[in-house]
C-alpha cells in the first residue's frame, strides 16, 4: 500500500444505493464493497441502519455487515478496512452494533426542512439523537486513539446536511452551519462531513464556508461530502484541499442522492477525485483503472448509464 495524502471516504455502497428504486441484490452489494476494498480504499461506508420504511433498499444492512466481516476476502485480512454506517437513534446504533460495525455516522441537517422530510424531527431533535446515540456508544467503555474517539471499537462520524441549500426552504443562512458542527464535535464525533446534499455549491462558497468553519475548527476535523448536481465537486474538493481539508467523501461512478432531497444527483465520482489527486502529486493509494471497471460494472448492474467523466474517458483509450 502506497502512503496516503488524503482521506477518501467511498460512500457508494450507502449514499450511492439508497436512492435506486429497483432493488438491489443483496449479493451484488457485498461485491460491489469486496471489489472497491480491492482497489485500496480503506474506508467504504457500507450501509445504513435506518428505518427500512423510509430507505427501502437498505433494508439488508445486517446481512451486508455480517457477510462482509466475516469474509473480507484473503487480500483484505492484512489491512485495516473500515465500514462506516449510518445510524440515526437508538435503534439504528443496537442494529448496526448487534451487526458488528465499528464505526458508526451520526447524521443532522443543518436546515428545518430538510431535517424534517429526511428524519421526521426539527434540527435539534436530530441532534438530541445524535447525542444519545453518541453518549450510549460511550457507556460501553472508551478508548482514545490518536485524534480520534474510539468507543467500545465504535468510531463515531457525522454528516450535516445541506450546508448551502435546503431542497424546499432554499439557501441556507452561513452562519447556521458552524453552531451543528460544534455540537457533534462537542458530543464526541471525531469528524464531522459537510454535506452539500443538492451539489449547488461553487468553490468561493467552500472558500467564504470554510473559512468561517476554520477560523474555529481544526482542518483534520473536517470532511468534504459534495454532490455533484452541477458539476462542481472536484472544484470544490480542490478549493477545499487548498484550504487544508484533507478528507473527502466520493461515489464510485458518482452513483447517489438522497431520496428526500428532490433534485440532488450523485455524489462527486469516486474516480473523478482519484484522477484528480493523482494527477496532482497526491497520493491516494487507489488502483484507479481497477475503479473505474467496478463504475462499469456496478452502472450494468443497475441499469444506469456510467456517469464517471474520468472513467468513461480511461475506458474510451
Ligand atoms: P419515524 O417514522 O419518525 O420513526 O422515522 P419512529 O421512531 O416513529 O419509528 C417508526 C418505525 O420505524 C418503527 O417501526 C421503528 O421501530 C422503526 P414500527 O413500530 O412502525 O414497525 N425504526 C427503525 N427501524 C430500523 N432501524 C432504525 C429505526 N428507527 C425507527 N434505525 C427515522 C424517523 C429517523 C427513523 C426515519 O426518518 C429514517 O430512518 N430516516 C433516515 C432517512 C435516510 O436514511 N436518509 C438518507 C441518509 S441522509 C443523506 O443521505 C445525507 C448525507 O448523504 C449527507 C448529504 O448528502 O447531505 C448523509
Ligand atoms: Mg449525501
Amino acid at each position: 500500500n502506497s502512503s496516503r495524502d488524503v482521506k477518501i471516504v467511498e460512500v457508494g455502497p450507502r449514499d450511492g444505493l439508497q436512492n435506486i428504486k429497483t432493488t438491489i441484490p443483496t449479493a451484488a452489494k457485498i461485491e460491489l464493497i469486496r471489489r472497491l476494498a480491492d482497489t485500496g480504499l480503506v474506508n467504504i461506508e457500507a450501509t445504513s441502519f435506518v428505518s427500512p420504511k423510509w430507505v427501502p433498499q437498505l433494508a439488508d444492512g445486517a446481512l451486508v455487515m455480517k457477510q462482509i466481516l466475516e469474509h473480507p476476502g484473503h487480500e483484505h485480512q492484512s489491512r485495516q478496512l473500515n465500514y462506516p454506517v449510518l445510524a440515526p437513534n437508538h435503534k439504528g446504533l443496537q442494529n448496526a452494533h448487534a451487526a458488528g460495525a465499528k464505526e458508526i455516522v451520526v447524521f443532522a441537517s443543518i436546515t428545518e426542512a430538510f431535517s424534517m422530510a429526511n428524519q421526521n424531527c426539527t434540527v435539534d431533535q436530530a441532534l438530541q439523537q445524535c447525542e444519545a446515540v453518541t453518549k450510549e456508544a460511550l457507556r460501553l467503555g472508551i478508548r482514545v486513539r490518536g485524534s480520534t474517539w474510539v468507543v467500545n471499537n465504535i468510531v463515531i462520524q457525522s454528516v450535516v446536511s445541506c450546508i448551502f441549500s435546503d431542497p424546499f426552504s432554499g439557501p441556507t443562512p452561513p452562519e447556521a452551519v458552524l453552531p451543528v458542527v460544534r455540537r457533534l464535535l462537542d458530543m464526541g464525533c471525531y469528524e464531522v462531513g459537510l454535506g452539500d446534499t443538492l451539489g449547488v455549491g461553487t468553490p468561493k462558497m467552500v472558500q467564504d464556508l470554510f473559512e468561517m468553519l476554520l477560523a474555529e475548527i481544526p482542518a483534520n476535523k473536517l470532511a468534504g461530502h459534495f454532490h455533484d448536481t452541477y458539476g462542481q465537486g472536484i472544484a470544490n474538493i480542490v478549493r477545499a484541499y487548498d484550504m487544508g481539508i484533507r478528507k473527502f467523501d466520493s461515489s464510485v461512478a458518482g452513483l447517489g442522492g438522497c431520496p428526500y432531497a428532490p433534485g440532488a444527483r450523485g455524489n462527486v465520482a469516486t474516480e473523478d477525485v482519484i484522477y484528480t489527486l493523482e494527477n496532482s502529486g497526491i497520493s491516494t493509494g487507489v488502483d484507479l483503472a481497477k475503479l473505474c471497471s467496478i463504475g462499469q460494472w456496478i452502472s450494468n448492474e443497475i441499469g444506469i448509464s456510467y456517469g464517471s467523466r474520468a472513467g468513461m474517458a480511461i475506458a474510451s483509450k
